[in-house]
């Protein structure tokens, strides 16, 4: 097939360029707008962010609405974590957090209000008042649309610091002279020509990776195009074992049903109506940590207690609302109510929500220091750069406490743009090599070699099938080689998919290889990482190994893709580990 629109190379230069136009990208692009040219590259136009899925809040201890501290927050992520949290990176978490949520209440953000008009805040599972006494009211919230609330303030801020737009752009490559960042490569989704983008600093803020799952609450676009991009330049990534499952996703859509609806007081049955939370964490109830509460979930189901879906078998829970009344639901979960109405018909005013866990966060991915530099422990690249959910830090450890997703993403999205600001008066711009393109030519070239090959649809379902299947809430070394041996199969039929649209105009069938080589690298990195890990330790769960190990396994791990390069198809992997910060509380079993 003869294509049209072979890459052209066209250069731009900037200070720095930010990846990604969610929370943490545009809270970067602000901070470093105020002393640098800065251009935000995004595959999305930034107000359709995954960010503004995040429905129900930031974490944050202002206090309003009884006695709370930010050393409580840093003591429950922490814990939340399951003792894989770097302590002193969640201290920087949980301080910083109350000063971002007022810089977002100057800038204009419309919190919800408590009766005397200070910023409304909602429990939320995991948040504990005097170190996991019972629930507290910690999350800061714009009803269940906080996440939409934050892009559309910080958008607005960025244009009025004129900060250039590149929106519909994929970035396809980064390129690094050593150690050093030179730019990025991208392609412009309208006309697909090849954009390089020559700067002193980038910030990766491309969010998740929630489609490697088949239910999932991540929407089309996280495919992890930020941490596959760095690995295959032979950057590490951290701790890519962890992902989060949260227990309420909508029965088999995964579409998220915020916590907030067990922090107003919503409450998940079994199929004979029973709270089954009683069972697993007598304290928090409903609102213990979402690995727990999605386990439990598994575990009710396994044990025939589920209600039975159009499988006719017992696949889901109902989460149950309706003692809340119409006021409650109508004004603080309206978005909710509307999902729930448009897709399954069902009133949450009037009838439980039948739902399942979904495919939601990844506690893994580049890893960085609390300014958001990409290191491995070691020295870090120079001037390369990442935040939110495509970071770790590491704050969230082996589980993320709901709400924490936001706060990371305006606290070490903030801290990164600040940190950019800097770095880019000290340094200059290195010469891009001659060969800036050539990992990207040689992928294009490949795909469109003028051979026919099959559509890349059943790829990507094979993906998430065995995914899903095996790499999920229960996991066991049986099911993980088996996704292992998948994942290597199906590289290898990826390197068969040929591009069938030829047309250089909105290419969405060369975006999908693309995201699926993105996807297959993180597949690989995930299951592998996840087999390596011999115990259970929050979200990550062994029925074969099922006791936390602290002597052997109190430690980050780092998983490098190996003859990252060419060809794509089947590829080793390399472990190494990182110490965790347990410098202020000694880790303890976790009981809620
Ligand atoms: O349940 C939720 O509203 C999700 C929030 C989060 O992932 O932090």
């Amino acid at each position: 097939m003869k294509s049209r629109h072979d890459p052209v190379g066209m250069t731009h230069e900037y200070d720095a360029v930010i990846v990604g136009g969610g929370g943490a990208g545009l809270y970067a692009a602000l901070e470093a707008s105020r002393g640098a040219r800065v251009a935000v590259v995004s595959k999305l136009y930034p107000s359709r962010s995954h960010t503004g899925a995040a429905q129900g809040g930031i974490g944050a201890a202002l206090g309003n609405v009884e006695e709370d501290s930010p050393e409580w927050h840093a003591f429950d992520t922490v814990k939340g974590g399951d003792y894989l949290v770097d302590q002193q990176a969640a201290m920087i978490l949980a301080e910083e957090a109350v000063r971002s949520v007022y810089e977002l209440e100057n800038m204009g953000l419309p919190f919800s209000r408590t009766a005397e008009g200070k910023i409304a805040q909602r429990r939320f599972g995991g948040h504990t008042r005097q170190h996991g006494e019972g629930p507290v009211h910690r999350s800061c919230y714009s009803a269940d649309r906080t996440g939409h609330m934050i892009l559309q303030t910080l958008y607005q801020q960025c244009i009025k610091n004129d900060v250039v737009f590149y929106d519909e752009f994929q970035t396809v490559d980064v390129i690094l002279e050593g150690r050093r960042l030179a730019g990025i490569v991208t392609v412009e989704l309208r006309t697909g020509a090849v954009h390089i983008f020559r700067s002193k600093a980038v910030l990766f803020a491309t969010g998740g990776f929630g489609r490697l799952f088949k239910v999932t609450s991540n929407a089309l676009a996280c495919t992890g195009d930020g941490p596959a991009i760095l690995a295959r330049a032979g950057i590490p990534l951290m701790d890519m074992e962890f992902f989060q499952f949260h227990p309420t996703g909508i029965y088999r859509m995964g579409i998220l049903i915020t916590e907030g609806v067990r922090g107003e007081g919503g409450i998940m049955r079994n199929g004979a109506g029973e709270r089954f939370m009683e069972r697993y964490a007598p304290t928090l109830l409903d609102l213990a940590p979402r690995d727990m509460c999605s386990r439990a979930i598994m575990t009710e189901i396994a044990a025939g207690r589920g209600v039975r879906g159009d499988g006719k078998v017992d696949d889901y829970v109902w989460l149950d609302a309706t003692h809340l009344g119409r006021e409650v639901v109508e004004t603080k979960i309206p978005d909710i109510a509307d999902f729930c109405r448009t897709y399954l018909d069902v009133d949450p005013a009037e009838k439980p929500m039948p739902v399942q866990p979904t495919a939601h966060y990844a506690m893994g991915g580049i890893p960085t220091d609390t300014w958001g530099q990409v290191t491995d422990g070691g020295v870090v690249w120079e001037g390369v750069y990442a935040a939110g959910e495509c970071a770790c830090v590491s704050v969230h450890g082996a589980n993320r406490l709901g709400t924490n997703s936001l706060v990371d993403l305006i606290v070490f999205g903030r801290r990164g743009g600040q940190h950019i600001r800097d770095y880019v008066k000290q340094t200059d711009r290195v010469d891009l090599p001659k060969d800036a393109c050539a990992r990207y030519q040689r992928q294009y070239a490949q795909l469109t070699d003028g051979k026919r090959g099959p559509h890349a649809g059943p790829v990507y379902e094979a993906m998430q099938d065995t995914m899903m299947a095996n790499v999920g809430v229960y996991r066991n070394a049986a099911g993980m080689e088996k996704a292992l041996r998948d994942v290597q199969d199906l590289r290898e039929a990826y390197l068969e998919l040929r591009l069938t649209d030829s047309s250089p105009t909105f290419n969405s069938d060369l975006l999908g290889l693309l995201e699926l080589r993105n996807m297959l690298d993180l597949s690989l990195l995930m299951a592998a990482s996840a087999l390596n890990r011999t115990e259970s330790r929050g979200a990550h769960s062994r029925e074969d190994f099922p006791e936390r190990d602290d002597t052997e396994w109190l430690k980050h791990t780092l998983v490098t893709l190996e003859n990252s390069e060419e060809p794509f198809g089947r590829q080793p992997v390399r472990m190494h580990y990182r110490p965790v910060d347990i410098s202020i509380w000694k880790p303890k079993p976790r009981t809620y």
